[in-house]
């Protein structure tokens, strides 16, 4: 069994990789802003212990902090789920240098600066992974976000060379590329809709399995890259929504 940490996991899909991890048996620390969604999360009754600890992951002190913090409360560290991220929107006008920064600090400075503190820990594992939750759109981009795409299509790049220097160290890192999901993240896109059904019908159109994702439908896939199952996958990206990306 193992030791995960989850970066951003108080609902959502790491919330679903949180139970799923710990339904195996592996030991999880869940290091969320959300102080009382992760205490909550980490209290579910299942076989894998779990502890949550309060974090900025805009704050790079914290993303060292929460590392160290799983290594002396859980002695190893074998899985770094990179998984917080956050979408601001506004056309490009109005789009302000904060809240490019603030995406950068969160969804590229932050998977950076935990895989740069894990690595020595992961070296010491005999199945040391990172994942890094990019996205479908790391691949494509819509008016509106140019913040959320770089930073998407930053960690594909991120990966591939985390990817060449952790190898020799038997540290595997890879991207998890969620489609459309059904979590609170898409929230303000569904609120700034004139007919958030019409939308959704026509969302559903381009998608080959007709829905949205569950956060349970992504979890098996951490769960793959997280195993030895994976043991020969490092620096590639592992698509999951339905065929949204596909047609
Ligand atoms: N939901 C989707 O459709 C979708 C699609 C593709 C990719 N993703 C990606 O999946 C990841 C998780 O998204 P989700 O849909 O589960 O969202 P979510 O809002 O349900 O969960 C995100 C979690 O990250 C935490 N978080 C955010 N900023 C943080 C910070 N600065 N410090 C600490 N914790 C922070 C939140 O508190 C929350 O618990 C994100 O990186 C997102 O970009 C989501």
């Amino acid at each position: 069994m193992g030791v995960v940490l989850i970066a951003g996991g108080a609902s959502g899909i790491g919330r679903a990789a949180l139970d799923a991890f710990r339904q195996q048996g592996d030991t999880v620390l869940l290091a969320d802003r959300d102080e009382a969604g992760a205490r909550a999360a980490v209290a579910a009754d299942l076989p894998g212990p779990a502890e949550a600890i309060v974090c900025d992951l805009a704050n790079p002190d914290d993303c060292d902090r929460i590392v160290a913090a799983c290594v002396e409360r859980f002695g190893r560290l074998d899985t770094v789920f990179a998984n917080a991220g956050v979408l601001l929107s506004a056309p490009l006008a109005e789009f302000t240098a904060q809240m490019w920064d603030l995406s950068v600090a969160v969804n590229l400075r932050a998977p950076f600066l935990l895989a740069r503190a894990a690595a020595p820990h992961l070296a010491r594992s005999d199945n040391g992974s990172i994942i890094l939750t990019s996205s479908t759109g790391g691949l494509r981009g819509h008016a509106g976000m140019p913040a959320y795409h770089a930073t998407k299509a930053g960690l594909l790049g991120l990966c591939r060379s985390l990817a060449d220097e952790l190898a020799p160290h038997g540290t595997r890192v890879n991207c998890l590329l969620p489609g459309w999901i059904d979590t609170p993240f898409n929230a303000p896109f569904w609120d700034h809709q004139s007919d958030p059904k019409d939308a959704e019908d026509r969302l559903l159109a381009t998608i080959p399995m007709r829905r949205q994702g569950l956060p349970e439908d992504v979890a098996g896939a951490v769960l793959f890259l997280a195993s030895p199952a994976s043991r020969y996958v490092t620096g590639t990206s592992l698509v999951v929504d339905g065929g949204y990306s596909a047609v």
